[in-house]
């Protein structure tokens, strides 16, 4: 049995050292660009993470941002955004126009280019730069890109010197997958809105589209339910080791979508079923068969709380909350957990999540579970998320169904890095920045065929967590690795080439406040 026990109590420790064990290699070499194409170390077509489809560099060719430069967009909000950042570090005033400039910056949905709604082509000559796509998605990717061709120094808050070179060439790019995930558990700890949108700032930068918010489970209840308002106030009230609680309301959570969306992130809002429901079960009596209501829970074991299955008012209450969820979410998906149900007889867990399945597609959604969902019968759409410890699990591989491939001993980025990682815990094993890379989620579960694959997703549990500080440094560097694995083609996998494209992201992570864990298998450039 999956526990996530004991280790939690280390973390009060705090060894303040946990990043003394990984002094950067100063003598290895950073990425090589070709001559005449780097706008400075670890600056190049090279060095971009993920690894796009095609990166051609011009050798000796180079646009240098300047006082002068303008920025034309299709897409007014991609524009404003990357304007925004550049003015904050160049200092320059980078004028929005009405056409496309003969000197400056080109967003332009153009149709045409091979790859679907994400898909770009960005092209960087003496005169300029122009990024062309089929949707405001495939442009937004392409800036991202463009980020990572910039100095690391166009990322700062504040103005800082430059110049601003960016390297010549033509990348033609477009994703692996369709869904390419981070999960943030706000219900062990709660995050509030800043720190879940500094998140998202981090992962959209990756090319991530989307964000599964863990809102419920037995430590606390985090999105307020107009129907049944103590989940929120009374539910959501603590959490793990007794910690402050807290939730979203409703207009922080539009709040949230908005803010994903306008960085090509949807938001998969989950509520764990059945089990994973005692801050449920804490506000409201009549959800126990008993009628009693249990105490708020502060622990961090798992797998003894379960909905009363066999009363009436339980439906209700599951429908109400999924039609609330469903009427905040623009997104396709509703994830109902539906892991660790082990409080639950099978044959009512089955009989359970019909029904809940049932409210999901009432509300017009698809469903998303955790894979133990393929214990019950699911709609041909269901999604379920294979988060195992193995290779192995015939019922997920036979089911017939969509995967989003989530194994916990490579992509649960709560697991420590080393036995000295001063957060996480350890019981789907240590995962350093090669184990989250060196895998293929298209090969992974044995029988799975290959084009059931939906895409990846990095969960991030939050036992352990409590700011964005630690979010930072158990998500950073892996969850880069694991958006590479969704975006890049898998003919690009190379681990000596990603280690020194990652290597790259150090200076930018350090340039944006972004705490990260200097693991030793990385070459990070000196000072980084
Ligand atoms: C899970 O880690 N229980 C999905």
């Amino acid at each position: 049995m999956k526990t996530r026990n004991a280790l939690i109590l280390t973390c009060t420790l705090m060894v303040a050292t946990a990043t003394s064990a990984s002094a950067p290699v100063s003598a290895a070499p950073g990425p090589e660009t070709p001559a005449g194409n780097s706008a400075g170390p670890g600056v190049g077509f090279d060095a971009v993470v993920p690894a796009p489809v095609s990166a051609v560099p011009t050798p000796g060719v180079r646009y240098r941002i300047t006082h002068k430069t303008a920025l034309y967009s299709d897409a007014p909000e991609v524009g404003t955004q990357f304007a925004t950042r550049l003015r904050r570090s160049t200092g320059y005033p980078i004028p929005i126009v009405g056409k496309p400039p003969r000197d400056g910056i080109s967003l332009r949905l153009t149709g045409g280019v091979p790859g679907g709604d994400e898909a770009y082509r960005l092209e960087v000559t003496a005169r300029g730069i122009e990024v062309r796509a089929n949707r405001p998605a495939g442009l937004f990717n392409g800036v991202q890109t463009l980020r990572q061709l910039l100095p690391y120094a166009a990322d700062s808050d504040t103005v800082r010197p430059g110049p601003w070179t960016v390297p010549g060439g033509r990348i033609t790019d477009s994703p692996r997958y369709p869904y390419r995930a981070a999960m943030l558990d706000v219900a062990r700890h709660f995050f509030p809105v800043a720190a879940v949108k500094r998140y998202i700032d981090q992962i959209a930068f990756y090319k991530i589209n989307h964000l599964h918010l863990h809102l419920s489970d037995d430590q606390g209840w985090r999105i307020a339910i107009d129907s049944w308002p103590r989940l929120a106030t009374y539910g959501g009230s603590t959490a793990v080791g007794g910690d402050p609680g807290g939730h979203f309301t409703k207009a922080d959570y539009r709040e949230i979508v908005a803010y994903a969306g306008a960085r090509n992130i949807t938001i998969v809002p989950e509520i764990d079923l059945p089990g994973h429901t005692n801050a449920a079960l804490a506000s409201y009596a009549e959800l126990n068969c008993d009628g009693v209501a249990p105490p708020l829970y502060t622990g961090i074991e798992v797998g003894f709380s379960s909905l009363c299955t066999s009363k009436e008012i339980t439906y209700t209450f599951v429908d109400q909350v999924l039609g609330e969820i469903a009427a905040l979410t623009p997104g396709p998906y509703l994830h109902i957990g539906g892991d660790e149900a082990k409080s639950t007889e099978p044959a009512d867990y089955r009989a359970f999540m019909a029904r809940a399945q049932a409210s999901v597609a009432g509300h017009g959604k698809t469903v998303v579970g955790w894979h133990e969902i393929v214990q019950a019968e699911t709609p041909p759409t269901a999604v379920a998320q294979y988060w195992g410890t193995t290779q192995n699990d015939d019922a997920v591989a036979n089911a017939g169904r969509k995967v989003i491939m989530s194994p916990a001993s490579r992509s649960y980025l709560d697991m420590k890095y080393n036995p000295q990682t001063r957060l996480g815990l350890t019981w789907a094993g240590l995962i350093e920045v090669k184990d989250a890379y060196d895998w293929d989620p298209g090969a992974y579960l044995t029988g799975l065929p290959a084009e059931q694959v939906l895409g990846v997703e990095a969960p991030l549990w939050s036992e352990t967590l409590r700011t964005s500080d630690d979010i930072e440094f158990m998500a950073f560097p892996r969850l880069p690795a694991i958006a590479e694995l969704g975006w890049s083609p898998y003919r690009t996998h190379d681990w000596d080439a990603f280690k020194r494209r990652l290597a790259a992201q150090g200076p930018r992570w350090k340039t944006m406040g972004v705490d990260y864990y200097r693991s030793t298998q990385i070459p990070w450039p000196a000072g980084s």
